[in-house]
């Protein structure tokens, strides 16, 4: 149910980043921000460490961050005759949740591990909050939140379903923040089953220990995207947006459409033994069906248009629709608001659609970052916004 009065209550008080500080960090040696509540433009060249910015802020909540990056390619590359030996990164923030003051970091840290005669060397990411070591990343889902939309996803709707598929995921682990194990473990899990059958190891006893595994896993994956399509499906319905297009979000997959009509014990058994028949498919290299096969389908609702055959302006208004009411359900669900990290957002929306988003984020009184190469498309946001400019890996007020 949604109730206006909490979502305004929650509105109340603030929640983001305050304080940025980058070490090392893609092209920044070392670089200190103070960041406002509300809307935050960053204007520069390409190549000037827009999208930078935004991932460094991305890096405070759970997972590889806006880029998907592996760790080893954060860390700043000079051209210095000599490499900087310290190849390590960091990210740290004074944060506020619900006005509530946390500070956070991330690291990446090296670890040894003796294998015999290798010593071999590790980076790991380490996560602090308030001083305290976190056991887990997910521990920073209880105290910050992001949502972001980069260029990458202007083709989403296209192609092939993985990055739909991970979309989704992300928003979920939002809603459910043990949704990010359980897809890890899944992983995991898929990757030992595939492998053990490549290899000719016929451990009957293991591959069962892992059918049974994957399919309770699988099944609690499929259970946790549908209830966050049916949350967002029912909040659409009753808050459609006045400008972004109506959406109706869909599920194509095997394993969420069984629950629609069987127990989920049922829906188990039946993924464990259809995992057990497709051991041999691995010889064949037929597709395995399963929760690592669903789509994340995307309607536009007025037009009754699957978002593929969309326009491209169509296709990214979809997806400001889809954040939109995210940020709306979460703020709802968890009781505050995640940052928004909005890069390139503009691009492909006519101008009355992009002066509609803006407004809608200045409304919102959530802290957005947002970028663009063009400061002039942020003009109506004129002394309502904070104003950065990048250049010579340097980031100022402008
Ligand atoms: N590990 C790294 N060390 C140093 N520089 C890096 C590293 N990784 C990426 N860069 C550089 O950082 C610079 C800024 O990248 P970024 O993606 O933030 O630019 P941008 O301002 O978003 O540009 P665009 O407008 O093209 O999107 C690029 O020149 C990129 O090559
Ligand atoms: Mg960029």
């Amino acid at each position: 149910m949604v109730e206006a009065y909490k979502f305004d209550e929650v509105l109340k008080e603030k929640s983001g980043v305050t304080r940025l500080t980058l070490t090392n960090f893609r092209n920044y040696d070392f670089l200190r921000l103070e960041f406002d509540i509300g809307p935050i433009v960053i204007t520069g060249e390409n190549g000037s460490g827009k999208t930078n910015l935004l991932e460094a802020v991305s890096f405070l909540t759970p997972g590889r961050g806006l880029r998907s990056a592996k760790a080893a390619d954060i860390a700043r590359i000079t051209t210095d005759v000599l490499p900087k030996q310290n190849y390590l990164w960091a990210v740290s923030a004074n944060i506020v949740k619900n006005d509530e003051d946390f500070t956070i970091s991330t690291a990446v840290q090296q670890s040894q591990k003796d294998y015999g005669d290798d010593l071999r060397v590790f980076d790991r990411r380490m996560v602090q909050i308030d001083g305290q070591k976190a056991s887990t990343q997910a521990e920073l889902g209880k105290y910050i939140s992001a949502v972001w939309v980069t260029p990458q996803m202007d083709r989403i709707f296209l192609g092939g379903p993985q990055p739909r598929r991970s979309f989704l995921d992300r928003i979920v682990y939002a809603f459910d923040l043990e949704h990010a194990k359980r897809t890890a473990v899944f992983e995991h899990l898929y990757k030992e089953w595939y492998r053990l059958i490549k290899s000719g190891v016929k451990d009957n006893v293991w591959l069962l220990s892992l059918e049974q595994q994957m399919s309770a896993v699988g099944v609690s994956i499929a259970a946790a995207r549908r209830e966050v399509v049916a949350r967002l499906n029912t909040f659409i319905t009753k808050e459609p947006d006045d400008v972004f297009p109506d959406l109706r979000l869909a599920l194509d997959g095997s394993i969420e459409q069984m629950l629609d009509t069987k127990a989920a014990v049922d829906v188990e058994d039946f993924y464990r033994d259809s995992l057990f028949k497709s051991r041999r498919n691995i010889f064949t290299n037929e597709t395995i069906d399963g929760v690592n096969r669903t789509d994340f389908k995307v309607f536009y609702q007025q037009k009754n248009m699957p978002a593929e055959l969309c326009s491209t302006g169509e296709q990214k208004s979809l997806l400001v629709s889809i954040i939109l009411s995210q940020t709306k359900c979460q703020i709802l669900d968890k009781g505050f608001a995640p940052v928004l990290l909005l890069d390139e957002v503009t691009t492909h929306l006519d101008r009355f659609k992009r002066d509609a988003l803006l407004s809608k984020v200045r409304d919102l009184q959530i802290q957005a970052l947002m970028t663009s190469t063009d400061k002039s498309a942020f003009h109506s946001l004129k002394n309502q916004a904070q104003f950065f400019e990048t250049g010579n890996n340097q980031v100022v007020l402008s």
